[in-house]
């Protein structure tokens, strides 16, 4: 049994890979056939929370990312508790890959693909929502701070809140809110916004999403509201705006290790040095636009405004979801679009586009966004977009240009980037074009002021700037 914590996370995943046990290093657990290896995840959130979570003997309860009806023992990692919550085959079905990512992630991302209903992967939801609410009320301390995160947990403040009364709970939505008439399409919304409700504090990407959240409370349970304050059931809730960011710091660093830089420039003279390097980097999601920004680089190559070999496409598709229709039919879709601009375009041994449908260690990412001249960064509607972020902090050269939807939360903060409705095909080819020819002073002011924004507001300043204003709450 692992000691009480004053500090808590809940999230659906752990911040931890399980590594083959032939792998050396990582953290040992359990003996025989139950002995299994770990390592800690990369991400900008687990950075983050570290140091509060090691200062506070913190505990982190989330999935470790095998199915099966028992999780693994909880154990220490780093200084972390981490405490796994068992998810089985039919939990991914139902309350994963169902509920939580064909039915509440496209419905929060503007109903981009029709979201699917089902009345049995609501009850997993349910489920499962109250298996991480009784695991964190086992684990809290009297009086404790428990920060619970994104989409897939929306009922967990209210359920923990009726366990253990006693605590400070936040909760921190990562993906957008939708406006009031798309959450009203939600079979269950009266229990995810009661959900919400049971947290003191509610943190959003943006100030519209706070607002969407404020007045959607209003609307449907006639909560009043005072400036960002409901008043529920003798409570206060308050909900703000807190933009997530990265850790900078690790960015620059990877940017500036000169292993990196020797990689950037092999990646540029494996694609055959090329004038302009285009990339993307995105999970193979249908709310990131990749089949958008790919038809504007057709069509820029068909009307001979750029051509190959001097202008090549990297367009990085992480696995993601495989196993919900809608991820499946986009790849089709996408492989279908890279095969015909590859057939139109490409030359024996020089393809237009580089499509890499696979995961990178941090530092190959590093050097990719080194060695790309232009990143595109198209969502139509994305919580933040943490790509477009790592891709600036990376320029330490201060070369590089960002394409940008407007869609993506992180265009309310990088207003230098090249800004574009990528709903509209021919403003993704302007927008391509003025980044593709931009003049490197141009490019260099545009990148330093985004730096100097980022290295401000960076991944433990967010998790500050929550924390402190949950310690606030009454
Ligand atoms: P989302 O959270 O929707 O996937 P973000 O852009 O906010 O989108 O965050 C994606 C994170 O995943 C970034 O930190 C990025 O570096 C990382 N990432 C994206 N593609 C890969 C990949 N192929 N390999 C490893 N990490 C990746
Ligand atoms: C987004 C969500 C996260 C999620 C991540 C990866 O960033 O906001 O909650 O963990 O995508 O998706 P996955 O389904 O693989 O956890």
């Amino acid at each position: 049994m692992v000691d009480r914590s004053p500090f808590v996370v809940v999230a659906n995943r752990l911040p931890v890979d399980e590594i083959p046990n032939d792998t050396p290093g990582g953290r040992v657990t359990g003996t025989g056939d139950q002995q299994r290896r770990w390592r800690r995840s990369p991400g900008g959130l687990v950075t983050a929370l570290h140091p509060v979570l090691v200062e506070h003997h913190g505990t982190w309860i989330g999935w470790a990312g095998t199915p099966g009806d028992v999780a693994p023992e909880p154990f220490e990692l780093d200084g972390i508790n981490i405490h796994p919550v068992p998810l089985s085959e039919d939990d991914l079905e139902r309350y994963y890959e169902g509920q939580s990512n064909a039915t509440i992630w496209p419905l929060y991302h503007d109903n981009v693909e029709p979201p699917v209903f089902r009345r049995r992967w609501r009850e997993a939801y349910r489920v499962v929502n109250r298996r991480y609410a009784e695991a964190a009320a086992a684990v809290a301390a009297p009086g404790a701070t428990v920060w619970v995160q994104d989409y897939q947990l929306q009922l967990v403040p209210a359920m923990l809140r009726e366990l253990r009364p006693d605590l400070k709970i936040g909760f921190f939505l990562h993906i957008p809110f939708p406006p009031i008439e798309l959450f009203m399409q939600l079979p269950q919304r009266a229990e995810v916004l009661r959900g919400l409700l049971g947290a003191d504090l509610v943190g959003f990407q943006q100030r519209l999403a706070a607002q969407n959240f404020l007045r959607l409370a209003k609307h449907l349970l006639g909560t009043p509201y005072h400036g960002n304050v409901i008043e529920y059931e003798g409570r206060q809730v308050k909900a703000d705006a807190f933009p997530i960011s990265i850790d900078v710091g690790e960015m620059e660093r990877l940017a500036d290790n000169p292993l990196v830089r020797e990689r950037a420039k092999q990646i540029r003279a494996e694609l055959g040095d090329p004038k302009t390097v285009i990339l993307g980097v995105d999970r193979l999601d249908y709310t990131k636009g990749i089949e958008h920004r790919l038809k504007a680089f057709r069509e820029l190559l068909a009307a001979g405004k750029l051509t190959v070999p001097e202008s090549v496409m990297v367009q990085v598709a992480t696995p993601s979801r495989e196993r919900v229709e809608h991820y499946q039919a986009l790849r089709i879709k996408v492989e279908r679009e890279v095969g015909r601009i590859n057939g139109d375009f490409g030359r024996v041994g020089v393809p237009a586009v580089h499509y890499l449908h696979q995961s990178y260690s941090r530092s190959e990412l590093a050097a990719l966004y080194c060695a790309a001249d232009v990143m595109m960064v198209t969502p139509l509607r994305d919580g933040m977009n943490l790509v477009a972020k790592e891709y600036v902090a990376a320029r330490l050269d201060h070369g590089g240009a960002l394409v940008l939807s407007e869609f993506a939360g992180a265009a309310g903060e990088m207003r230098q980037a090249f800004l574009c409705n990528p709903h509209d095909l021919d403003a993704v080819k302007d927008a391509l074009m003025r980044a593709v020819t931009v003049d490197q002073h141009e490019a260099r002011r545009r990148i330093g002021v985004m730096q100097r924004h980022l290295r401000r507001h960076d991944v433990a300043r967010w998790a500050s700037d929550f924390l402190t204003e949950l310690g606030a709450t009454s």
